[in-house]
Parts: C-alpha cells; structure tokens; sequence
C-alpha cells in the first residue's frame, strides 16, 4: 500500500507577542522620518503582489537568478550530498522546485525539506504543488520569522541552508552580518549555504525594476499600509500616498517610500494624540542592496563564512553564493 503524504505545518510566528508588533509599528510611524520595516509587506494580498512582480519584465532579479540555477543546479546539486533542504523565506516554490528535481531520483526520498516563511498561505499553496510534483518528498514547514526565529529549525544533519531571492539585500549589512552568523552556528561540518545576491548595476536598470509601468510594485508598497493599518486597527488610507522608489547611491540600495498626497491624520487605539503626517512626507518601507563582490566578501567574513563558489550571469547582474562556516 502506498504511504500518505508526509508533511507537517508548525507555527512559531502566530505565537509571537502581538503588542510587541503594534509597538514597533507605531515607533515607526512616531519616528521622523517616519519608517516600517520590510517584513510587514507580506501578508496574503502581499505575498501574491509580490509573485506578481516577480513576473514582470521590468523585475530582472527573478528571471537572472532562475536563469543561473538552470544553468548550474544539475552541475552542482548530485555531487553535494545533503538530506536536508532549509530554505529561509521560502515563499513560492518555483526556486525549491528546481533544486528538487536537480537531485539524483533514489536520493529524493531520503531528502526532507524545511521551508522557513512568515506566510503560512504561502507555504500551504507550495507544498500542495510540490507534492503533486515530488509525490515522495518529506515536508516539515515552520511559519517562522527566521531574522528573529532561527532557532525554531530543528537540528539535523548534511543540510543546505538556501536563501532565495535576494533577501539578503532588504537587511541592512549589520542585520545581514548577524544573520549569516546565525545560520553559521547552525551549521556542522559538511553543510552548506547558498544565497542569491543581487549585483550593483546600471542605475536605469534598477529604478525600472522597482517602478514598473504597470504600477504592481506601487501597489506593493502601499500594500504595507493596509497591513500596518490591520494591526494597529487604524484606518490608513493607503490611497492617499504616491509611490516612491530610487537607487541610493552613497548606500548602494534601491530605497522605497510612500509619499503622502496631502495632509492626513489617523486615530490610532490607545494613543493619545491621532498620528499626524503632513503632504510630501515619506514613510520608508524598503531597502534593497545592491552588492559589489567587495561588499560580499565582507559579508562572509563578518558573519562567520567563507565563500566556496559562485556563479553569475554573463552580465554580472545576479549571483548565487555557496558559503561554509568558517
Ligand atoms: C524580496 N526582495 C528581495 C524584493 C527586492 O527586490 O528587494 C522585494 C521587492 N521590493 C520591490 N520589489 C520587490
């Protein structure tokens, strides 16, 4: 008889403490200039706007970075010999799906895969799809916020550790620094890290990719007002604010804020005084990195690892980083 599917949910997130949410929200927005941090932008309409962007022409770190692990997984996958696959903000499976069936057939079944998402929809939709795709594959998802929850993935052995996306790019180096630290004390000898990079490059090329014509990217970032205003149970009329997004050049990041339309005041329970934002006035919501290979290696060295292998496109606009603990 054959076996049911072997999968399993746990939620660490949902138990984190809301207060402690609503107090960082609304020290963000008291704050001048005014700023949200970036993991709030996805919830379920978030999530889907944002696999909406990764469609997008104008949106080139998705298209590189599938394009290079087409290039390089079935080179690299058979010859590494894991039994786990930890992916840290695994979001849609499109990524996870190639780095499965890059691996030999006999091996797929002694393989467990540990998606790490702060989007429980997400991660339900991916592996009802994975199993129609890898009928044999063990899933053990874990809801988690994995900037503040690392040390909810179970221990194992052999694993890969794998940050899609670019992720890297929305912390700021310190934050990075810390989290490849915290994924290097996880780590035992033989496992590996692989994380997708995006690479500085013209400048045209990046603002494009974060104002795209058909406006899905201005919706994103507005979305994290919905989002801020669910939480808190304040009206925020996201409509009311232009997006705005530019390439920092002194930082190396692509930044986003929505910008105020005119003067508006929001009611915010159990603050005192309503929440006042005057017409022009921006609230930071993003910041994206762009990386050189300089600021790379300081990456790896600051946060515990050591750069094995990487792999580019021709044009040097996205790469994928294998590192190891040092
Ligand atoms: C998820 N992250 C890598 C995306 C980025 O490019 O920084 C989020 C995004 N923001 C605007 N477009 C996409």
């Amino acid at each position: 008889m054959e076996n049911g599917p072997d999968v399993s949910i746990r939620d660490s997130y949902g138990r984190m403490d809301p207060s402690e949410k609503r107090a960082e929200l609304v020290r963000g927005l008291e704050n001048r200039p005014m700023s949200l941090p970036s993991r709030y932008f996805y919830d379920r309409r978030g999530s889907r706007l944002f696999r909406e962007i990764t469609r997008l022409e104008e949106y080139y770190p998705a298209r590189t970075e599938k394009a290079i692990l087409r290039n390089v997984l079935p080179g690299i996958i058979p010859g590494m010999d894991f039994r786990e696959l930890v992916e840290l903000g695994s979001g849609d499976c499109s990524k996870i799906s190639m780095v499965l069936e890059s691996i030999p057939e006999g091996s797929l079944a002694e393989t467990r895969y540990i998606p790490v998402d702060v989007s429980r929809s997400a991660m339900e939709t991916s592996a009802l799809e994975l199993l129609t795709r890898f009928p044999g594959l063990r899933i053990r998802g874990i809801v988690a916020d994995f900037c503040r929850q690392l040390d909810e993935v179970p221990e194992g052995r052999r694993r890969l550790f794998l940050l899609f996306s670019g992720t890297v790019g929305n912390f700021e180096p310190d934050e990075a620094k810390s989290l490849l630290k915290g994924i290097a004390d996880q780590m035992e000898e033989g496992d590996s890290f692989i994380m997708g990079v995006d690479m500085l490059k013209e400048r045209s090329l990046m603002e494009d990719a974060y104002d795209d014509i058909e406006g899905v990217t201005a919706c994103f970032n507005r979305n994290i007002l919905n989002v801020t205003g669910g939480i808190l149970s304040a009206d925020i009329p996201s409509k009311c604010f232009d997006h705005l997004s530019f390439f920092n050049d002194d930082e190396s990041r692509m930044e986003m804020h929505p910008v105020a339309r005119s003067d508006i005041r929001i009611e915010i329970p159990h603050l005192e005084e309503p929440l006042r934002i005057r017409r022009g006035e921006r609230i930071h919501t993003e910041n994206s990195y762009k990386y050189t290979t300089g600021m790379l290696e300081d990456l790896a060295e600051g946060g515990g690892m050591r750069i094995m292998r990487m792999f580019s496109d021709c044009r040097d606009w996205f790469s994928l980083v294998e590192m190891e603990a040092s």
